[in-house]
């Protein structure tokens, strides 16, 4: 049995402890806002906190978060008016969309440790977080945006 808190709800699951965490989130909790993109740690669209970090969930093991505080983007403000969430839909940041929940899990955790980022901090720690739409100018903006 794993136990752990996501968004606030203690879960507790049987399920095979080497299962890929997102596949929990998804599949088992049903919040589906955290999606699949590559599955090898490498686009960033899975991304949730894991005791406050940004982590990449399809690379994670149920084994690993175990006791751990999760929150997915559906947690991320209880009511959606994150700075982020509000600066994201003021400049129209998404296109098709697909990546956008793991790019505002990586901004909401850069904010915390760069509360006024710079062009390079932003760069340097969304860098792993792909957009094929290439979304980037948006992004940045927006992060700006939130953290003024
Ligand atoms: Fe996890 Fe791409 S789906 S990093």
């Amino acid at each position: 049995m794993t136990s752990f808190h996501i968004n606030g709800r203690p879960i507790a699951t049987d399920v095979e402890e080497d299962t890929p965490l997102l596949w929990v989130i998804r599949d088992l909790i049903g919040l589906t806002g955290t999606k699949f993109g590559c599955g090898i740690g490498m686009c960033g669209a899975c991304t949730v906190h894991v005791g406050g970090r940004p982590t990449r969930s399809c690379i994670t093991p149920l084994r690993a978060v175990a006791g751990a505080e999760i929150t997915t983007i559906e947690g991320l403000s209880p009511t959606g008016q994150h700075p982020l969430q509000k600066a994201w839909i003021d400049l129209q940041v998404p296109q098709c969309g697909y990546c956008q929940a793991g790019q505002l899990m990586q901004a909401a955790s850069l904010l915390k440790d760069f509360p006024t980022p710079t062009d390079q901090d932003i760069d340097a720690v969304m860098t792993g977080n792909l957009c094929r739409c290439m979304t980037y100018v948006r992004i940045r903006k927006a992060i700006k945006q939130a953290a003024a």
